[in-house]
């Protein structure tokens, strides 16, 4: 897929909080370490290292511990050794819920959680949530790195302990089932599917047909193994990577959701920084988002081809508009219910 990602990065890609640091958040941020860039930071001499821990629920292969882990070296290298950031993949520090409470609490300073995370807290990104929001990956990254209104729903979060220090590309999620597969939104009826934990993904099923079945990603393998639910839905890399291929083998391209990731950090933590390490830390942050995006191309490609050689089924060619039509009562009655979602709704339209 070919994209003026590139372009797009020069554009912007500043946390809400960075304006406190005196960058300007209208100015054309480079994502490149160039001249423009901020001077190194210097570690004093008897400065210690500090060591901040990174939570993921997946595995090292997945794009975003690779791009997170590049972050890490560098942020590290360009404020002289002063911050390390250590990664846990796997749910090692729990699973995503447990991990954005985490880093309210600032017992640990930094994760990567799905969508429905902040959107516990702050209404402003329920908005991504809503099944066809987004015509498709391309629409979705331009909106996260030009609306305007992305600086409003981030600061959002600052209020309840933690920021958001960049969106991170999470790819098309399509359905993966058991037995057979999905051909239109009417192969839905009454199979249980586990889905992300919010209210919209359990509407998003009954509206189709089915039952939800929320549930934290690393009981999902064992859920469906035992029978608890006939599938999921997620994107290639974590279909592939987490091996889910090997109890649900029906993957069926139904391309219902396009749901952002976020890297978090406590804000304490982030306000800790002097003004020349929070531009450090923008400035790899958006790098990132670049970096991430390629790195999903690549690795959807070549994680699909090796199911070629495994007893799994793709569905390409799935009556797409037939889920679109089911699902779209809820872009009404979620942006009839709350002002923060229209406004974010309206924005994400405004975009094209
Ligand atoms: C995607 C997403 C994760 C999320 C997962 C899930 O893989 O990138 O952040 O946890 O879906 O379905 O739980």
């Amino acid at each position: 897929m070919k994209r003026k990602l590139w372009a797009l990065l020069m554009a912007v890609v500043t946390v809400g909080s960075f304006t406190a640091c005196g960058s300007s958040t209208s100015a054309p941020a480079t994502v490149a370490k160039t001249e423009a860039a901020a001077p190194e930071a210097a570690k004093p001499e008897n400065v210690k290292t500090q060591t901040w821990r990174m939570a993921f629920n997946q595995t090292e292969a997945h794009p975003q511990y690779r791009v997170m882990q590049e972050f890490s070296d560098s942020f590290k290298e360009r404020t002289g050794g002063k911050y390390e950031i250590k990664l846990f993949p796997n749910e090692t520090l729990g699973n995503q819920r447990e991990t954005l409470e985490q880093v309210q609490a600032g017992t640990i300073e930094m994760s990567i959680v799905n969508n429905t995370h902040p959107g516990s807290v702050s209404d402003y990104f329920k908005t991504f949530d809503i099944p066809f929001v987004f015509n498709d990956i391309d629409h979705a990254i331009k909106f996260m790195l030009e609306s305007p209104v992305m600086e409003e729903v981030k600061k959002d979060t600052e209020q309840y302990g933690f920021n958001i220090a960049t969106y991170l590309p999470a790819g098309v999620r399509s359905m993966y089932t058991v037995k057979a597969p999905i051909k239109s939104a009417a192969d839905m009826k009454s199979l249980k599917i586990r889905t992300m934990e919010s209210d919209t993904y359990v509407k998003m099923m009954t509206y189709l047909g089915g039952n939800a079945t929320p549930m934290a990603m690393g009981e999902l393998y064992t859920a469906i193994q035992s029978g608890v639910v006939d599938g999921a839905e997620n994107n290639e890399i974590t279909y592939v990577n987490s091996k889910h291929y090997e109890v649900a083998p029906y993957w069926s391209e139904t391309k219902h959701l396009i749901v952002p990731d976020w890297l978090i950090i406590n804000h304490d933590t982030f306000e800790s920084l002097t003004d020349e390490e929070k531009a450090i830390f923008n400035e790899e942050a958006a790098i990132a988002v670049e970096k991430v995006a390629k790195l999903w191309d690549e690795d959807v490609e070549k994680l699909m081809a090796t199911l070629a050689d495994k007893k799994v089924t793709i569905t390409t060619g799935v009556d797409t508009e037939s889920f679109r039509q089911a699902v779209l009562p809820l872009h009404e009655e979620l942006t009839n219910a709350n002002e923060k979602i229209k406004k974010v709704y309206d924005a994400v339209q405004a975009v094209k």
